[in-house]
């Protein structure tokens, strides 16, 4: 049973085997159609429908590929290429430009954006349904989509059975987690690769497909992993994403890496590459692109059938969403606050000196409290405040007669000091405390203080994660008990589903 009616697409793990299988025979049809010269056939399927292109980073396929996929099937697009010329220069948040490309009637909308969760968040705002085309580091699941039909055409319309060899950069991008996590559904994957030490695979993810039944072998040398592969993925070293390292220690580091001819005679295999590959370090050097293992262009144009595939599968009925102008409820306050318990009120009272209606800020990170202070503006403000830290216990608090925090302020001072223990004080005592919780993760939309996003949280199998980037989550507050954290635990969702 597979239904994209109206679907948000944000991850690739939110989609089954089915789905996967499903989408891959509609994407093959789309294929059939074009190679046998049937390219408009279609062309009333979505007609009058409206595609919404929100790419505030670079692209050239995925944001050209929807617009041909949704023009081929009778409708039409627009939106931005960039942030230049829009708002966004005026500091409009994701939230308020969703709520703008709803208001402009359009059906489906596709965004690329270089906060992780970003996409979700959009999603969630919105009414309309929304496309991942790239959040941070996070995401990309249509690419992970084509990757996947590339292979199911290249092997026989069949996904089980597959060995793949993975090269270039499996650390800082999201194409090799992403298809080997879509890969995990199918049966007898094998997964070889080869790269340098700062660039290879994430132990999270080799114990995470383990546990999937995928094997995972590293080679120290490319061609040992290429004589046993069907399938070569190779990828561009994500540079933008990796902090004090230079274009030279990469290029360095891909010396033994780069697919050349070299690498490549000799062997029966498909080279995939998600492109662009970078000209500077040439990951994969241009004279191999005339030899018959070069399947990135075919991959590339495979995104066109499998984006027509999804765009006709969520598109093509007669319902439509109407803006209304309103905000969806849900997206007003998250689920961050942790609650407490207040265990003695004597000792509570005690601590709070003479405090009749105010705040004790507590388990600060030790010496953080004066950037709180000032962050908070309590001086200017003229709100009373003692910033105090205890070295014996290696913490800092605050107690104050600021009486209210806003999400900012909470954020602000989660930023400095996570999981700080927020106590309520009215009438001289405390009348409840929370931990309040915003994601670790730095790249996490919710961090971003001018999107106004609430932290959110659901639990996956007892693990709790963030709403957003899907990080999980652990706290750092030595004071909550196991007791406070089953409580909170169980408040949760149990899955990323729609407001
Ligand atoms: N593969 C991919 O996402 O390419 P673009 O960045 O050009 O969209």
């Amino acid at each position: 049973m597979t239904d994209f009616k109206n679907r948000d697409i944000i991850s690739i793990t939110d989609f089954t085997r089915d789905e996967i299988l499903s989408l891959c025979q509609t994407a093959s049809k789309m294929y059939d159609l074009e190679k046998s010269g049937r390219r408009y056939s279609l062309r009333d399927a979505l007609k009058n429908r409206s595609l919404a292109s929100m790419f505030y980073e670079p692209s050239t396929r995925t944001r050209t590929s929807f617009n041909t996929a949704i023009r081929e099937l009778g409708g039409s697009h627009d939106g931005f290429a960039g942030t230049e010329g829009t708002s966004i220069m005026k500091k409009e948040t994701i939230r308020d430009t969703i709520m703008m490309m709803e208001s402009n009637h359009f059906d489906v909308g596709v965004m690329r954006n270089p906060l992780d969760g970003s996409v979700q968040w959009a999603a969630d705002v919105a009414k309309i349904p929304l496309i991942n085309g790239g959040d941070g580091k996070n995401e990309h699941p249509t690419q992970s989509l084509l990757d996947i039909f590339t292979i199911y055409m290249m092997n026989g319309k069949k996904l089980d059975n597959i060995s793949i060899g993975f090269g270039g950069d499996l650390s800082h991008g999201r194409t090799i987690r992403s298809l080997s996590m879509a890969l995990s559904h199918f049966d007898n994957i094998t997964i070889r690769w080869a790269a340098e030490d700062f660039l290879g695979m994430p132990k999270d993810l080799e114990d995470l497909l383990k546990s999937k039944h995928v094997k995972v072998e590293r080679s120290e040398k490319v061609r040992d992993v290429m004589k046993n592969v069907q399938f070569y993925y190779m990828t561009r070293p994500q540079t933008e994403r990796m902090k004090g390292v230079s274009q030279k220690d990469i290029i360095k580091m891909m010396q033994n890496y780069r697919i050349d001819l070299a690498k490549v005679d000799g062997f029966d295999l498909r080279l995939m590459h998600p492109l662009p590959i970078n000209s500077e370090i040439a990951e994969i050097d241009y004279r191999v692109y005339f030899r018959p293992c070069q399947a990135f262009f075919q991959q590339a144009e495979n995104g066109i059938f499998l984006r027509k595939a999804l765009l006709y599968e969520m598109l093509s009925h007669d319902d439509y969403v109407q803006s209304d102008g309103t905000l969806n409820p849900a997206t007003e306050f998250g689920n961050n606050h942790l609650q407490r318990a207040i265990k003695s009120r004597l000792k509570e009272h005690m601590f709070i000196d003479n405090i009749k209606r105010g705040m004790v800020l507590d388990h600060l990170a030790y010496g953080s409290a004066q950037d709180i202070v000032q962050k908070l503006g309590l001086m200017d403000r003229e709100y009373f405040f003692v910033p105090a830290s205890i070295p014996q216990s290696k913490k800092s608090f605050i107690k104050t007669d600021l009486s209210e925090l806003t999400e900012r302020e909470c954020k602000e001072i989660a930023i400095r000091s996570p999981d700080p223990t927020i106590n309520i004080i009215d009438q001289g005592d405390v009348q409840s405390k929370f931990v309040y919780l915003l994601c670790k993760n730095d790249n996490c939309i919710t961090r971003a203080i001018n999107e106004d996003v609430p932290p959110s949280f659901y639990e996956d199998e007892g693990v709790i994660r963030c709403r957003y980037c899907r990080r999980p989550y652990a706290s750092s507050n030595p004071k909550v008990s196991e007791a406070e954290l089953k409580s909170f635990v169980q408040s949760l969702p149990k899955s990323v589903n729609p407001l």
